[in-house]
């Protein structure tokens, strides 16, 4: 009874607040940067007709697409003169100090959406789009308060990462988070595609990695083996760049390489009571040529130019290195004194091979210790609690994407009374935090900003097993990742942010997902995780 009046109220709460424009805010997320009403009205009905000369047909298809599922609205996709059409999509080669940025202009007759690129006039569409799905539709004609909006996003990488190792969730839920991503601008997807639990791409040259190394996940070592083919991997890159998505591919070593090593035990370099066939083997040559070989495969599958080799969490399990026959050999030859030489002389030997694919390394924050060149190599800070890698990683000139632990992974609970997902020494990742970002941090030295390249949420799915938890870790943090990754500080603010949220949950739940409601928790009750609770 109770559950059923915060319902209701809760109903008509959201009722109340859907408008297009709030209090100077305008219903779309990531807030744009700058934002100007008029007093008129445009109205959008299947009556509307487009006009564009543009490269990118695929941006306006995606554009019908949504419109008609979000709205009812079918719009037609050929272009019509420009007097006969009611949105016009121009190139606009003098915006292009601006390289993602769009204006759109609603006026009383028409809308106008310009930009430089392809991309800036994708993320104009979406700006539409979402005034769109969420204005009152009163027998399908939309009334847009007329408006000028330029934007541009503050951070070039707005990315999220997807451990799929742990936990795997397939094509269709892959897609479905992509689309989202688009919807919200967001731009980056790390795939986390091999780890301890299993190897989750197909590489043809080695059949074993995924026939042997696919089975079992986090919680069921017996699991059937469930991997992506080539196929199915060239499909979600094309489903991501369509939508400006442009995916990173995770391979991680030398440690993680559990799964990889149940299917070529011959190089394992062994691992720790706790953390069994952690590492790849640094002493053998046989080494490098295969993981050359795999990267090989996976360079041709992603045409981004960045490969990530992981290189976290090595000392979890590199203790056989100390008695490894291979490895001592290796010591001696090249004159290495720790094994942390050891792991630095693995890391540059690997970065050497993803350049010579032409490709450049992407690795977590332990190899701004390694010493490679700055123009080689971009790192992502995650450990939150040492602050001084995130300095020197800037001092020394990465490129440094900003994803640390607190509050950018989304396998922490976002509510203290949740049982299942990390808290560390008693801190979790709430949306508020999440939405302070990064201005909440005092580190990052002003002078190197420069070398920040943007932010990132990570996804480990230890204790995500299915899609209601999937969706339940992830989804309500998304919205707050986005206007944090685009809008800049002085567009910011949380109070405008949580009442435009709303009507975002709303299309979430008429879109099926399995939300974290942070108003009503009482009405997502937080689905059963596996392993302990806490
Ligand atoms: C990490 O969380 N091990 C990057």
């Amino acid at each position: 009874m109770n559950m059923m009046k915060t319902f209701f109220q809760y109903t008509i709460f959201l009722l109340l607040t859907v408008c297009v424009y709030v209090n100077g805010y305008a219903q779309i997320i990531p807030q744009p940067n700058q934002l100007s009403f008029g007093k008129d009205t445009f109205i959008i009905s299947k009556k509307a007709r487009l006009n564009y000369n543009i490269a990118d047909k695929q941006i306006l298809e995606i554009f019908v697409e949504k419109l008609e599922a979000q709205t009812g609205i079918s719009i037609k996709t050929e272009s019509v003169s420009k007097q006969k059409a009611s949105i016009i999509l121009t190139e606009d080669a003098s915006l292009k100090s601006n390289n993602e940025g769009y204006e759109l202009q609603i006026s009383k007759n028409s809308i106008e959406i310009k930009a430089a690129t392809n991309t800036g006039l994708f993320y104009g569409l979406q700006s539409l789009l979402q005034l769109s799905t969420f204005s009152k539709n009163k027998s399908k004609k939309i009334a847009l308060p007329t408006a000028k909006i330029v934007d541009k996003p503050l951070y070039e990488w707005r990315g999220l990462m997807l451990d799929e190792s742990r936990h795997f969730f397939g094509k269709e839920k892959v897609k479905e988070l992509l689309d989202w991503m688009a919807f919200f601008k967001l731009n980056k997807f790390h795939w986390h595609l091999t780890d301890g639990p299993g190897w989750r791409i197909e590489i043809k040259k080695y059949p074993k990695l995924t026939s042997v190394g696919a089975k079992g996940n986090w919680h069921n070592p017996d699991a059937a083996p469930l991997f992506y083919t080539q196929a199915d991997i060239k499909e979600i890159v094309a489903y991501a760049a369509k939508r400006h998505i442009e995916i990173i591919p995770e391979i991680d070593m030398p440690g993680h390489a559990a799964a990889a090593n149940s299917a070529y035990p011959e190089f394992s370099g062994g691992g720790s009571k706790k953390y069994p066939d952690f590492t790849f083997n640094p002493g053998k040559e046989g080494t490098y040529q295969y993981l050359t070989d795999i990267l090989k495969e996976v360079a041709e599958l992603f045409p981004s130019k960045w490969i990530h080799l992981g290189g976290d969490e090595v000392h979890y399990g590199n203790h056989k290195w100390k008695t490894d026959s291979h490895v001592q050999a290796l010591m001696k030859k090249q004159n290495l004194k720790t094994l942390r030489d050891v792991e630095n002389y693995f890391l540059h030997r690997m970065k050497d091979s993803v350049l010579s694919l032409n490709k450049k390394m992407v690795g977590w924050d332990e190899i701004v210790d390694a010493n490679i060149a700055s123009e080689e190599s971009m790192v992502m800070w995650w450990r939150h609690d040492k602050p001084k890698q995130l300095k020197k990683a800037l001092n020394k000139g990465y490129e440094t994407v900003l994803c640390p632990r607190i509050p950018l992974y989304f396998d922490f609970v976002q509510m203290d009374a949740h049982k299942w997902g990390r808290k560390r020494r008693g801190e979790f990742c709430t949306l508020d935090k999440l939405y302070a970002f990064p201005n909440s941090l005092s580190i990052a030295p002003k002078r190197k900003k420069q070398f920040v390249k943007g932010i990132q949420a990570n996804v480990w799915t230890e204790r995500i097993q299915n899609e209601d938890r999937f969706d339940f870790m992830i989804y309500t943090r998304l919205v707050a990742l986005a206007e944090a990754a685009w809008t800049q500080e002085k567009n910011k603010n949380y109070e405008n942010f949580i009442i435009r949220l709303k009507p975002v949950l709303d299309l979430f739940d008429k879109n099926g997902l399995y939300y974290f409601n942070p108003f009503y928790p009482e009405l997502t009750p937080e689905p059963i995780g596996v392993g302990k609770q806490n």
